[in-house]
């Protein structure tokens, strides 16, 4: 790591940095990976860019200093537990992510919650006023931060101001509902563009501009006045980096560990696969259930489900009771199904290398991704990028973004269990040539529309041009 600090050209803000810091039983700290699809996309699109990135490292009341990895600059924000409590596990993980995924649980509505959202984003707002150069472009991630491009806004303006939303932006009669609609709203006009994966979000966002600021349609169709200014609303779904997975995936090694995992999995005649972040939008007891329903029927014999859920969000309360819920229904389908040293079901509560993952892939006939909805869902993108071989099916929810772009994938509604359990079976006796046909549409589609080319488009919209 190396320690040159400059006033930044290119700013990306994250609630998270690509990175979180861990601390050790020995009290010794370490920098590990951070969870999720944001820095997924994000971070191979920055590190090609070389230019600064502001995140919370993860660990409340984390004092570490900004420095250079790789030629990213990484400058961490400190937050107290109590604004870890407030703004991130209360007002971002209890009001706004439920809110904004169709209330599939119910969100809370709390006045210190908000006030540690204000207080925070203000926060963020001024370490990014230190850290953009005269000019810089300034690129702020995600419903963590919605006030902060008002709040930027208001201390630079200079710089040239983009907003992404990667989860879903709700329908207008929940967005109502939020004591701060006005708030949010204004925060996020304080943006030149603002970006949703889909154009239903732009849709939605214009109409509550419109009914709650003083913002006027147009002049152009994507466009918003406010003010003296025009925003810009666009959609843009978002991607992986499919070329690189494509070649991890082809190497020898994962090929190797592919079969390797399927030996061990005691050669099944068939492999069912779930990835995902232990969240409660992620419709794991749904697939699940179907799962085991077709188990009751002997319609799913010498099948092994793997299903790797990466820990998250542990101390937010409906987390941890979907948490128990998961973990019942796994010890339950293995206590009626399993037989001695061959369990139906295999969950890892564990967060696996890439190249680990991207065996998983290779190694699975069928991907079952079906979340209660989803703003874009990579892990249906990164199975695609992973099978040059053409083989596996995607079965998707019709409520993620990536349903829009992956059309040739079994869709599925995830809260029809019946028509859940038909589509796996359908997948699982799916004909090869079928497969074939399906993959290779999607393969064109993934591959052709890459991460690079996500951000490439937001950034021309946004006036940067790079080369
Ligand atoms: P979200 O952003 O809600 O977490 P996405 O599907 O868009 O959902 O992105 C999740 C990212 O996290 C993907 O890149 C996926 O590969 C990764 N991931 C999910 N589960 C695991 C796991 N158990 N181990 C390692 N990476 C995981
Ligand atoms: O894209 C959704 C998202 O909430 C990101 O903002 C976030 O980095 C990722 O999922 C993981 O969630 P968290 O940062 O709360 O662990």
């Amino acid at each position: 790591m190396g320690t040159e600090l400059a006033g930044a050209e290119f700013v990306v803000v994250a609630n998270r940095l690509p990175v979180d810091l861990e601390k050790l039983p020995d009290g010794t700290e370490r920098w590990k990976a951070s969870p999720g699809g944001l820095v997924t996309a994000l971070e191979p699109m920055l590190r090609n860019r070389e230019g600064a990135w502001v995140g919370w490292p993860g660990l409340a009341d984390a004092d570490a200093e900004p420095f250079v990895d790789n030629g990213l600059q990484l400058h961490p924000v400190r937050l107290s537990a109590k604004e870890v409590e407030d703004y991130y596990e209360g007002f971002s993980n209890g009001t706004l992510w439920p809110l904004y995924h169709d209330v599939v649980a119910p969100p809370a509505f709390h006045r210190h919650w908000w006030q540690a959202y204000v207080k925070v984003n203000q926060r963020f707002a001024e370490v990014v006023a230190e850290v953009a150069a005269q000019d810089a472009v300034v690129w702020i991630q995600d419903y963590q931060l919605q006030l902060m491009p008002a709040m930027l806004r208001e201390l630079r303006p200079d710089l040239r101001i983009g907003f992404f939303l990667h989860i879903p932006f709700p329908p207008t009669e929940l967005f109502q509902q939020l004591p701060w609609r006005r708030e949010i709203v204004q925060g996020l006009l304080g943006a030149d563009l603002v970006g949703f994966h889909t154009p239903g979000g732009v849709r939605n966002f214009r109409w509550l501009a419109t009914r709650f600021t003083e913002a006027t349609p147009g002049p152009a169709r994507n466009e918003v006045s406010y003010g003296d200014r025009v925003v810009r609303l666009g959609a843009f779904p978002i991607s992986i980096d499919s070329g690189a997975l494509n070649a991890l995936s082809r190497t020898s090694e994962v090929q190797e560990r592919a079969k390797q995992i399927r030996a061990d999995l005691g050669d099944p005649d068939h492999v069912i696969l779930g990835v995902d972040r232990l969240d409660y939008t992620k419709g794991i007891n749904v697939r699940l259930r179907a799962f085991e329903e077709l188990l009751e029927e002997g319609l799913a014999d010498d099948t092994a489900f793997v299903q790797l859920a990466t820990p998250s969000r542990e101390r937010v309360e409906h987390y941890q009771k979907m948490r128990n819920d998961i973990e019942q229904s796994v010890g339950r389908i293995n206590g009626e199904y399993a037989r001695v040293g061959f369990p139906v079901l295999h969950y890892l509560h564990q967060s696996l290398p890439r190249e680990e993952l991207a065996a998983f892939f290779v190694a699975a006939d069928v991907m079952l991704v079906t979340p209660l909805r989803d703003g874009m869902n990579l892990v249906a993108k990164e199975y695609v990028a992973c099978r040059s071989d053409l083989g596996g099916v995607l079965v998707l929810s019709e409520f993620a973004g990536a349903a829009i772009e992956l059309k040739e994938a079994v869709l599925v509604n995830p809260h029809d269990t019946d028509g859940v359990k038909n589509a796996l079976h359908a997948a699982l006796t799916m004909s090869p040539t079928e497969g074939r046909r399906r993959m290779r549409a999607l393969r064109k589609q993934v591959l052709a529309n890459d991460v690079d080319k996500w951000a490439r488009s937001f950034l021309d919209a946004l006036g940067l041009h790079d080369d």
